[in-house]
């Protein structure tokens, strides 16, 4: 939640979904960032929910429809999230944000599989440099990946995501669920105070130790 343009804040979810997380079994992630920012106290926001499908989209603009805190503060919007990336300068512009210094957001990254618009992230990460990545990682899934004669695109580790998308600080979440999915948040702010609970600095020892969870399989960490 830290983003701002004059008195905004900007956020982007580039795989909305319905609103539910049925994986999880529990609130989708714009459920969760409007919640968020309601206990944030935070009225001056614009978020875009980015999804392609449009029976995801469907469901959530319903799920949000009696909600009176949104009003022209959220848009749904049914996109490939790559093509709602290339025309991101446009968008914010038509915030009335010109200076992209003055952009403070986020940008949530959750795929299924680990396919994500690498090269347009990397270009509106380098331009925007006070967007904020969350994006959420699946040992799981990167395992699998990886070891399939089928891998292709690319799909990098953590440390591979702060490198490409040059950002500073990281901190990230021990894995949970069959997935082993973790939450990177990675941005060029220092994180102070106390993190969240089960967050650690993502170069610290519990973060290295998260790490080769996501990306061995304990065999491997066996080995190591
Ligand atoms: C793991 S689900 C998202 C879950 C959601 N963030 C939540 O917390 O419930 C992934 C979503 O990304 C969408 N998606 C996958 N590839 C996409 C793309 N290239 N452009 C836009 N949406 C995409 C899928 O339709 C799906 O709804």
């Amino acid at each position: 939640m830290g983003a701002r343009i004059g008195r905004h804040l900007v956020h982007l979810d580039l795989h909305a979904g319905s609103g539910w997380n049925s994986a999880a079994g529990c609130k989708g992630s714009p459920l969760a960032y409007l919640d968020a920012a309601q206990r944030a106290g935070n009225t001056n926001f614009t978020a875009f929910f980015v999804d392609h499908d449009p029976e995801a989209l469907s469901i959530l603009r319903k799920r949000l429809e009696f909600d009176n805190r949104l009003s022209n503060r959220v848009h749904i919007v049914r996109s490939d999230n790559e093509v709602f990336l290339r025309r991101l300068d446009t968008t914010f512009k038509g915030l009335g944000a010109y200076d992209p210094l003055k952009v403070f957001g986020s940008v949530l990254v959750d795929p299924n599989g680990l396919e994500s618009p690498w090269e347009e992230l990397e270009r509106v990460f380098g331009k925007y440099p006070n967007l904020d990545l969350v994006m959420r990682f699946s040992g799981t899934t990167w395992k699998r990946k990886h070891k399939s004669s089928l891998c292709k695109g690319y799909s990098p580790t953590p440390a591979q995501v702060l490198r490409t998308l040059n950002r500073n600080h990281a901190i990230i979440s021990e894995p949970v669920t069959a997935h082993q999915a973790s939450v990177l948040v990675a941005r060029n702010r220092p994180f102070k105070g106390k993190l969240p609970k089960g967050f650690h600095p993502i170069y610290s020892k519990g973060g290295i130790k998260i790490q080769e969870k996501l990306l061995f399989t304990s065999k491997e960490r066996g080995n190591l």
